[in-house]
């Protein structure tokens, strides 16, 4: 195996723990995206406070900020740099090596200490290779994947010496544990856990469905209208109570429950100026205890039951395309919907997640078609 692929001996092994760690996701530090955004000197103060606050991993994009992101960490990380590992990407329809070699400019470094796709487009598997060529010259130290299926994750295995795989993953939304998180344990990747927060509705703010400004990304979000909205809401109304038990914010209890889940490496939280920081990665309570990891999950499951198919539906499906016919077929009121979307991503054609299927249900349940 390629050293830059080992992560218990590897480049990255520094990074990682026996225990998942938090680590500084820099989007919205990056000013674009995500409202108003602050002040320039306030942003990079966020990102010293985090080093201050004993963070040593980094993930950026190109894209965030349109560079903004990656230049602010190469300003604020450059006194460190050979303590903090910092994770950049490639977009998919990016050439590999001048988006890296920009991106390496940008953060004022000769290495990045992981190099990831951002996404697997048409010519993936392409980039992978052109990604390794740049591994091979250092300018990367390992390589990584975002946002594939378990199909792509599996193939990519044997295209490039990956070390991580990235992908969202938060007490609401739970498609990788299907399969590419138990892909990661049995093949000894990092996987690193974006969103922990849910964009920010974790933190138990919002009282009601937020209205975001023109350009704030959270404006296409579907969990923050609507139904989604709705059932999330009533969850974190029932985790509070479990958050004060347990002497912490909800933040807390939902980064815990991150960092109690087996084969999670690195869990990427985003913070946007020194006093989210402050509340997101000083206290740092750990993982959370098996018990109240169980408490959680009940809830969620309490919530978010299981559909079960009207006996209208049958007849109705008929005349419907492949996809939804396949979830209509599976609406028993017991499977989960990540593991609907994870058997039709089975398939190997296109990839369907659990949020399809709940805004298809939700339609099918006023249409009086499924129950919860
Ligand atoms: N590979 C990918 O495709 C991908 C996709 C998404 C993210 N990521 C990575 O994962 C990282 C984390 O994900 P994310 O930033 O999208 O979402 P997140 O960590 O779930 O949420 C971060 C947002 O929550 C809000 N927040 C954080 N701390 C808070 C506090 N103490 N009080 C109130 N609000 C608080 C802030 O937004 P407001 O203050 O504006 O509410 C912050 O920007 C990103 O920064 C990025 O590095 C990767």
């Amino acid at each position: 195996m390629h050293e830059g692929a080992r992560t218990d001996l590897g480049p990255l092994s520094r990074f990682l723990g026996a225990e998942p760690r938090l680590g500084f996701g820099a989007w919205a530090v990056g000013g674009a995206g995500w409202g108003t955004a602050g002040a320039e000197r306030e942003r990079e103060a966020a990102i010293r406070r985090a080093v201050e606050c004993g963070i040593t991993f980094f993930d950026t994009a190109p894209i965030y900020g349109g560079g903004e992101s990656e230049r602010l960490l190469g300003r604020a990380l450059h006194a460190d740099r050979e303590d903090v590992a910092i994770a950049t990407k490639v977009g998919p329809r990016d050439d590999p090596r001048a988006s890296l070699e920009a991106s390496l400019r940008r953060l004022n470094t000769d290495y990045v200490d992981v190099a990831q796709l951002h996404e697997a487009f048409e010519r993936w598997e392409w980039q992978l290779e052109k990604l390794q060529k740049l591994q091979v010259e250092g300018k990367a130290l390992a390589l990584g994947l975002c946002n594939a299926t378990h199909l792509q994750l599996a193939r990519a295995l044997s295209i490039a010496p990956l070390a991580t795989y990235q992908a969202p993953y938060n007490l609401f939304d739970r498609d990788v544990e299907e399969r590419e998180l138990p892909l990661c344990r049995d093949r000894g990747l990092a996987f690193l856990a974006y969103r922990p927060l849910a964009a920010g509705l974790l933190t138990g703010k919002y009282a009601g469905p937020p209205q975001f400004p023109e350009g704030d990304h959270r404006r296409q979000i579907y969990w923050f209208k609507g139904k989604e909205f709705e059932r999330r809401s009533c969850v974190i109304e029932r985790l509070r109570p479990i958050a004060q038990r347990e002497g912490t914010s909800l933040i807390g209890l939902t980064l815990g429950w991150l960092r109690a889940q087996p084969g999670v490496s690195i869990v990427l939280v985003g913070a946007r100026n020194g006093t989210q920081v402050d509340q997101v990665f000083a206290p740092d309570p750990g993982p959370l205890a098996p018990d109240t990891v169980g408490q959680i999950d009940a809830i969620v499951s309490d919530v978010f039951r299981p559909a079960t198919g009207t006996p209208q539906l049958g007849e109705a499906a008929r005349t419907w395309g492949e996809r939804e016919r396949f979830i209509a077929a599976r609406l028993d009121g017991k499977t989960r919907y990540e593991a609907v979307a994870a058997a039709w991503t089975d398939r190997g054609d296109q990839p369907m997640i659990a949020a399809q299927v709940k805004v298809f249900v939700d339609q099918l349940v006023e249409q009086g078609l499924a129950e919860v």
